[in-house]
């Protein structure tokens, strides 16, 4: 899953300014403001997966009176959704906590919660350390949030962190939060039963388990009726997605999936997030051939560019294997399908040849982007348990420095490719910088900005590229 929020940030803000916003671009919610008698603010880190969860958790909530607000201080609850990814990710959460006490303190019946992956991973224990948290919910456990808010009403503190083995949420209709009114999220499968060393999913998130197609096509349908051009499949692993019906009539792959999705409008963009390269199927990229509107970009992580590195990783595939699959996306859907990367730098014993590896392997693939990280021991992982993390941390940011450096290269070098090609771009809105520009994002999922004219959210527009920067592309609107 491609992380939402990595941000380095240096706060320099008032008591009253950190403690009115999130310390980095995290999601909030909108106010919904329907006339129900109390407030939920809910605040999203990690992945796309969170964020997902967040809509279906606004959801169950509003069916029990709860409006969401974009103003922490008119909250009667308020609700972090968790990300245990690396430690930093955790850290962050508690240094919210410190500020959130700020409203707490001015608003004393304020209910404070921790959803999501750090609830799960810490379990009741987050009640004894954070002694603001009333109520601690795993992923699994959303469902029962009527409980347990009664339960908190009632002057008590709440904990469900039970995993299970069948929930996907497939009949509850999310509420779009941080919508754009252009793109959404479909969650179609939950858990991971991957087992890499580093990752502390499997133990968060539990058993792989795929939802409904029907109920993922519905949710589509809906979402193309309100006028959505976008959609993105998530999934920690989207190629081992299988789902049968009960009585055993009818299975369905991923390749099958996109191919229904993809089936309801020429119109609606589709996307998918993330692929795993030891399972992404030659019928998977057939599939995106054949179908204008499947979006061609891929998220290949590859974590290392070397194979021994990989096996203590427990990625179950090789530096030969991945390449293979690189090789197969070129050679199905050409050289301009997008790939982009996740490149963990400093995993336990890597050697610096060991890293050159990564590098060698960036400089064959050519990403168009990566989401880079050095390696972050979570407790409880089978790296925690077997593997020595022995690399220091200097040295691992220096690594990580130029995987960065490396990513920065290719990523002008794929851009530059760009220029004087006249992209679809979808519009999503204004640009940062200026209400006279657009900004929205071509096939391979890269952000173009470009002169508005007469065009507005929801279009799509072909622009050709005339420059570009590391992170950007810019055109004009061709007619
Ligand atoms: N399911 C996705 C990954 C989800 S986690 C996949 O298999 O690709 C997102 C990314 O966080 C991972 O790809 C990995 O690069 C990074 N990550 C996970 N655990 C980490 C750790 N312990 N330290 C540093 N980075 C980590
Ligand atoms: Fe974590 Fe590996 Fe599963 Fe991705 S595939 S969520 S990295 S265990
Ligand atoms: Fe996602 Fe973080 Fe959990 S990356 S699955 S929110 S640990």
């Amino acid at each position: 899953m491609k992380p939402i929020l990595d941000l380095d940030f240096i706060d320099n803000r008032t008591p009253e300014q950190a403690a009115a916003t999130p310390s980095c671009d995290t999601h909030i919610t909108k106010d919904s403001n329907t006339g129900r008698a109390r407030k939920l603010y809910i605040e999203s880190y990690g992945c796309a997966m969170n964020f997902s969860d967040s809509e279906i958790v606004s959801s169950i909530m509003f069916e029990q009176g709860f409006d969401t607000t974009a103003d922490i201080a008119q909250a009667d609850l308020v609700f972090l959704n968790t990300c245990s990814i690396r430690e930093k990710a955790e850290q962050t959460v508690r240094n919210r906590l410190g500020q959130i006490n700020y409203h707490k303190k001015r608003k004393p019946g304020m209910v404070i919660g921790i959803l999501g992956c750090m609830a799960e991973r810490l379990k009741k224990s987050l009640l004894e350390e954070e002694k603001i948290v009333d109520l601690v919910v795993g992923p699994d456990a959303y469902r029962d949030l009527p409980n347990l808010i009664s339960e908190v009403d009632g002057g008590q503190k709440a904990v469900n962190v039970l995993l299970s083995r069948e929930e996907t949420y497939a009949d509850i209709n999310p509420i779009r939060l941080n919508s754009n009114g252009v793109s959404a999220f479909i969650s179609i499968m939950r858990g991971c039963d991957n087992m890499c060393s580093f990752c502390v999913v499997p133990f968060t998130r539990g058993r792989e388990r795929s939802r409904d197609a029907h109920s993922i096509v519905r949710e589509a349908k809906a979402l193309v009726e309100q006028g959505y051009k976008e959609v993105t499949l998530l999934g920690q692993n989207v190629d081992s997605y299988k789902w049968a019906s009960e009585d055993g009539t009818e299975s369905v792959n991923f390749a099958q999936l996109l191919e229904m999705v993809a089936l309801l409008s020429p119109d609606l963009r589709v996307r998918f997030s993330t692929s795993h390269p030891k399972d992404i199927t030659d019928e998977v990229l057939y599939t995106m051939k054949k179908y204008d509107n499947i979006c061609k970009y891929i998220h290949l992580p590859a974590q290392s560019g070397n194979s021994r590195v990989l096996e203590l990783m427990n990625r179950t595939y090789d530096r030969e294997w991945y390449i293979n699959r690189v090789d197969a996306i070129r050679a199905i859907l050409g050289e301009d399908c997008g790939i982009s990367s996740d490149m963990i730098a400093g995993f336990c014993t890597e050697t610096e040849e060991e890293h050159q590896d990564t590098l060698s392997l960036m400089d064959y693939v050519q990403y168009d982007y990566s989401y880079m990280f050095f390696y972050s021991e979570r407790p409880g992982t089978l790296a925690a348990r077997k593997l020595e993390d022995d690399i220091p941390l200097e040295v691992k940011k220096r690594r990580l420095d130029e995987i960065i450096n490396k990513q920065r290269e290719t990523s002008l070098a794929r851009n530059k490719r760009d220029i004087g090609k006249v992209h679809k771009v979808l519009v999503e809105g204004p640009s940062k910088k200026s209400e006279e520009q657009l900004s929205g994002r071509n096939d391979q999922n890269k952000v173009v900005i470009f002169d508005k004219k007469h065009y507005k959210k929801g279009d799509y527009v072909n622009v050709l590229v005339t420059d570009c920067s590391v992170g950007t592309l810019f055109g004009e609107a061709v007619d």
